[in-house]
């Protein structure tokens, strides 16, 4: 007998009907996948949502790995990841797949945020797939501040007293917070035991189900494209859209093409720079915390250094956490501040054009920036970047709406070299 009443899903017997009957299968493939229709002219920037996908997944499994050898405590943790380094087979690349992972899963979700600016695929009907997104992102860089203090290292241990600590610039409760989020009046072993607790299970968890939602937002209103027209408004007599097509196989077997590509650079970082010139691995880290010796220079990892260079660019540590609050928040709000009739730069007109051009110039600069120690020069050119980095996002509604968009056609196109 058939497992399932949809005519059109194939008759099962045996096994797979006595499934289908108990659990939708077919019909999830069916509905998710060979019968779920993306646009047919993605490019290159549509690489990095699998890719995520992929990271995160690697992450998982080098993490619970990892976490079979690593032993929490302040007395343990920095002994138990040379252990690790030295002792455990193959544990040198668990770790380095670990670490060098995290820089990959930034640079991956960069891009993959850039693309929805660069398509205006955060657009309507698109805010709430955006909105999990930066829960997804707010997620992640917790998760990867976290797992940083772990190894408890000089840099774990001074970058944590950074960052908890601007916590303490909220008004009226932040030096109780600070105390509450330390469990002790410094970064301790409390600390450690907790961020431990937060990084293995409760983060990835929010992170596994945010994703979750993200894809079914994503599947509820289809993908966008570079061209930002929608795909189900030419809809053939079949109903099936005329510029799309099935995901599976199309873009399962592009996607693996995608996941080769990725792994043949991320393996040569892994296996032959995986401090990356102590950019994703810091030079202290390699020393154990010592409350008594601070590291020369303080940075977080560059994933975080944009931000850090717009806290360090404000002269009032209050306000400048309070700017480096802002900044992320220009980034949730986005949806809302875009007013352009249409979606992507390709149909934009020049000041969009110019203004996207800048903010990433502005994004990379205060990156660069963040990582360097501060001097007169550099304090100067991070406040003008800070500056041309918040105007991206003021000014939006005013330039979106007077900028000269170019008429949309009709259907998808490939050749815009
Ligand atoms: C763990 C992190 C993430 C995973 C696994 C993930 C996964 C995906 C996947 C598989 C897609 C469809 C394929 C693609 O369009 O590339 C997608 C689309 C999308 N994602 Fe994410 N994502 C993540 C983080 C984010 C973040 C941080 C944002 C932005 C704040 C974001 C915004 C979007 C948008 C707007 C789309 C639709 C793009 C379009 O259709 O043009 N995602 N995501």
């Amino acid at each position: 007998m058939g497992g399932h009443s949809d005519a059109s899903l194939p008759v099962r017997t045996g096994f797979l009907g006595w499934l289908n009957k108990r659990l939708p299968v077919d019909s999830f493939v069916k509905n998710q996948l060979t019968d779920y229709y993306a646009p047919k002219n993605f490019n290159i920037w549509y690489f990095f949502g699998s890719l995520a996908l992929f990271v995160l997944v690697m992450q998982l499994v080098s993490g619970i790995f990892l976490t079979m050898h690593y032993k929490v405590g302040e007395a343990t943790a920095f002994d138990s990841v040379e252990y690790i380094m030295r002792e455990v087979p193959y544990g040198w690349l668990l770790r380095y797949l670990h670490s060098t992972g995290a820089s990959a899963f930034f640079i991956v979700v960069y891009l993959h945020m850039f693309r929805a600016m660069l398509y205006g695929s955060y657009k309507a009907p698109r805010e709430l797939l955006w909105l999990f997104g930066m829960v997804i992102y707010l997620a992640l860089m917790a998760e990867a501040f976290m797992g940083y203090v772990l190894p408890w290292g000089n840099m774990s241990f001074w970058g944590a007293q950074v960052i908890v600590n601007l916590f303490g610039t909220i008004p009226v409760i932040g030096p109780g917070l600070v105390e509450w989020i330390r469990g002790d009046y410094g970064i301790a072993d409390a600390t450690l035991n907790r961020f431990f607790s937060l990084h293995v299970v409760a983060v990835p968890l929010i992170l596994l189900l945010m994703v979750m939602l993200h894809l079914v937002a994503l599947h509820e209103t289809g993908s966008n494209n570079p061209d930002g027209i929608e795909i189900n408004d030419n809809k053939g007599k079949d109903g099936k859209p005329l510029d799309g097509i099935p995901f599976h196989p199309y873009y399962t077997v592009k996607d693996i093409f995608g996941v080769g590509v990725f792994l043949t650079a991320f393996c040569f970082v892994v296996f032959f720079m995986p401090t990356f010139g102590g950019i994703f691995l810091e030079k202290p880290n390699f020393e154990m915390a010592n409350a008594m010796s601070t590291p020369e220079h303080i940075a977080p990892v560059w994933y975080f250094t944009p931000f850090y260079a717009i806290l360090r660019a404000v002269p009032d540590q209050q306000l400048g956490a309070l700017a480096m609050a802002l900044s992320i928040v220009c980034l949730v709000v986005l949806p809302w501040l875009d007013r352009s009739p249409v979606r992507s730069t390709r149909y934009r007109g020049w000041i969009w054009k110019l203004a996207l051009a800048l903010f990433v110039v502005s994004f990379v600069a205060l990156g660069y920036l963040g990582l360097e120690p501060p001097s007169p020069l550099y304090t100067l050119l991070a406040r003008i970047f800070a500056v041309i980095y918040f105007s991206f996002f003021v000014f939006m509604p005013f330039y979106t709406k007077v900028d000269p968009v170019k008429p949309l056609p009709a259907r998808v196109s490939y050749d815009h070299g």
